[in-house]
């Protein structure tokens, strides 16, 4: 399949075949090829909680205005933006900037330049932290669900759900924004998926103001 017939087949799908698991050895090569995905800096402020176990998707489906599809899906992620993710001290940043060192990129004497840099664009305001944290985790997000489509599994990203609720029943940490949830599975061949939606076209995507 090249990235074409790739995009244009991948849907939301509604219904997943809950008998036909995801082999964890795909689960972990599709996260592998989604670490691919570009970032502000190379900060990757992204991370997963991945759910298998059906308990623990009936509890994220509670909070999902009960979306069916988050327990039927074999694997649900419950995909999370690090707000922290510019910040000094971060481990991820100071191994971004040591890579950097390493690589030649930068030299110790930028480590200034550096934070002084990530606080000017990110640090402004709460809209300025959340922006880089949904825009670079959404990124990662899309390259996921494509890596999933690539290794022929389905997959449906959803925001209908609770957000402080999810983030209570998992204890998630403060600093974690939770961008939205993705299902992947296979599809169930006893459903029939709904035709392709409706896409703006180019005339109107293009604008100029
Ligand atoms: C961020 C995001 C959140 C979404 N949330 C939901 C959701 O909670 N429930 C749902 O049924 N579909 C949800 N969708 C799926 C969209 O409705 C779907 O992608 C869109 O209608 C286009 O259909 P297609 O992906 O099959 O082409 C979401 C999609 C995105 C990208």
């Amino acid at each position: 399949m090249n990235f074409e017939e790739m995009v244009s087949s991948r849907r939301a799908v509604n219904f997943f075949n809950p008998d036909k698991p995801v082999d964890p050895s795909l689960v972990k090569k599709m996260v592998e090829m989604a670490s691919k995905a570009p970032s502000s800096f190379n900060l990757q402020p992204w991370n997963l909680i991945i759910l298998t176990d059906k308990e623990d998707k009936l509890r994220l489906q509670k909070c999902a205005m009960n979306q069916e599809k988050v327990s039927t899906a074999p694997v649900t992620m419950i995909v999370l933006a690090d707000n922290h993710g510019f910040l000094e001290g971060h481990p991820t940043v100071e191994r971004v900037f040591r890579e950097n060192i390493k690589a030649g990129t930068m030299t110790e004497k930028q480590r200034d330049w550096f934070q002084k840099a990530r606080i000017k664009l990110y640090g402004k305001n709460e809209r300025t932290i959340q922006a880089f944290s949904c825009k670079n985790t959404g990124f990662f997000a899309m390259a996921l669900m494509f890596a999933a489509k690539s290794l022929g599994i389905e997959s449906h990203p959803m925001d209908g759900f609770d957000h402080d609720k999810v983030m209570a029943e998992f204890n998630i940490p403060e600093n974690f924004y939770i961008p939205l949830l993705i299902a992947f599975g296979y599809f169930d061949e006893t459903k029939s998926l709904s035709a392709p939606k409706w896409r703006k076209g180019y005339d109107d995507i293009v604008v100029r103001f």
